[in-house]
């Protein structure tokens, strides 16, 4: 059969155009609502609810009736148990603590809940209530909360939304309510909330669970997400905290635990500047009342040198992180003490306006980070990355300022003015280290 030129082209216009929509059809979403996983109408109607327009039906960070707890405006500052004592703790030590947090100025320079991480536990009572490790806490944890109270501090603990904390120990799940209304009798002030032995559960709902049983006790309870930054490999788990976190909780873990390193993986832990590589591009999802938490400190555990250390402190500040300390705080040096109680870094942790800072330039082993604070100053980190030390240099254009403006340049680390530039800032910074300092008009 002959076939002219338009008559072709038609002819490839259909096959087109059957093809497109052969694609289009197996594509389209409507192919799957469609499709139920089952055949009776209630499996419709489940299925509907999830893929159709009603899905935030299963997103309780969707539900336009949920407001923020209106706790943490600021990252919260603290001490918890986990780094320096792992599962070895008793209250003995958490009395320690307190006390050495009044006595060393960790207290009047912000620190402000003593948190008792895992292992507290002990078995839960005829009627379904959580008690504590007998043998640990004699006097019970609301004599210990107590105790921390009268120092003029505020009193954390931890629980997992699994049927185990990560530790072994009894999880919340099951008990949410009981237990949230037991730390409330506790005068709890902050929960961090675990995520192992959780097996399929959905962690939007499972942390909304715990949120909606914090709220209500009634009691002011910050609530820290420790998930991990990870997924879960289920259907339904497919949001990260950060995506559905900002008004079930205050804080969420970006990443795997930290462990006391400069770099590197051991286990399921990750040294520091992993855990600021996968932080820093989070910093969009930071806020007032809503933190991502890159893991607890490891200043004056040993791992790291003093300059590293400096390093963590002020890339914490940089990233708008919690400021949760996790050495012996009634044995530390004065290195340690210094870096944990710089008034001029905590500021810019703790700037009101809650804008996370960020790298704005990265050459390789060298980096500049930028963070602007409320006062329209903005914070500083020249970071060196290589085993040699470096000039780096910010200019102002990169950080938000115009070339000509003239800026006081103030050292956050020496505490020094360093007087007025324009154009740029130059430092020579040691080996792993930073140079932190304030621009102001
Ligand atoms: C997990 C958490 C840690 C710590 C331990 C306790 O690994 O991420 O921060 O709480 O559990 O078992």
């Amino acid at each position: 059969m002959y076939i002219d030129r338009e008559g072709r082209s038609r002819v490839y216009t259909i096959i087109t155009l059957v093809i497109s929509a052969l694609l289009l059809t197996i594509a389209s979403p409507m192919t799957k609502a469609q499709t139920p996983p089952g055949n009776d109408p209630g499996s419709q109607k489940l299925f509907n609810m999830e893929m159709g327009p009603n899905r935030s039906i299963f997103r309780p960070s969707m539900d336009p009736n949920r407001t923020a707890n209106g706790l943490a405006l600021t990252p919260p500052m603290g001490w918890n148990s986990w780094n320096k004592l792992g599962c070895n703790i008793d209250e003995k030590a958490v009395r320690a603590i307190a006390d050495a947090m009044v006595n060393t100025g960790m207290r009047d320079a912000g620190y402000q809940y003593v948190v008792i991480d895992d292992c507290w536990q002990g078995k839960r009572d005829p009627d379904g209530n959580i008690t504590a490790d007998s043998v640990k806490f004699p006097s019970g944890i609301k004599a210990l909360s107590d105790y921390v109270h009268s120092k003029g501090l505020k009193f954390g603990i931890y629980s997992d939304a699994g049927s185990k904390t990560c530790g072994g120990r009894l999880g919340s799940q099951g008990h949410e309510y009981q237990d949230a209304l037991t730390y409330a009798r506790w005068a709890v002030d902050y929960l961090k909330y675990d995520w192992c032995f959780t097996g399929t559960r959905n962690s939007e709902e499972a942390y909304a669970l715990m949120a909606d049983a914090l709220r209500a006790t009634g009691r002011d309870i910050v609530f820290s997400i420790c998930n991990w930054g990870v997924n879960r490999p289920t259907m339904t788990d497919k949001f990260m905290a950060w995506d559905w976190g900002q008004k079930i909780g205050n804080l969420w873990r970006t990443t795997e635990d930290i462990y006391d390193a400069w770099a590197g993986r051991k286990g399921t832990s990750l040294g520091m500047v992993n855990i600021v590589d996968l932080t820093e591009p989070l910093y969009g999802h930071a806020g007032p009342g809503h933190w991502n938490d890159p893991d607890m400190l490891e200043i004056g555990n040993g791992g790291m040198s003093a300059t590293e250390y400096r390093g963590q402190f002020s890339l914490w500040a940089m990233m708008a992180a919690p400021l949760i300390a996790g050495n012996d705080i009634a044995a530390m040096d004065d290195d340690t003490r210094n870096i944990l109680t710089n008034r001029e870094v905590i500021a810019v942790d703790q700037d009101p306006m809650g804008v996370a800072g960020r790298r704005v330039r990265d050459d390789g082993d060298l980096e500049v980070w930028a963070r602007t604070l409320a006062d329209g100053s903005r914070a500083i980190v020249l970071f060196n990355r290589s085993d040699k030390p470096a000039d780096i240099t910010a200019s102002w254009p990169e950080v938000g300022y115009p070339t000509s403006m003239a800026l006081k340049v103030r050292d956050l680390w020496e505490h020094t003015s360093l007087g007025t530039r324009t154009e740029k800032f130059t430092a020579n910074v040691p080996a792993h280290g930073v140079v932190m300092v304030r621009l102001s008009q």
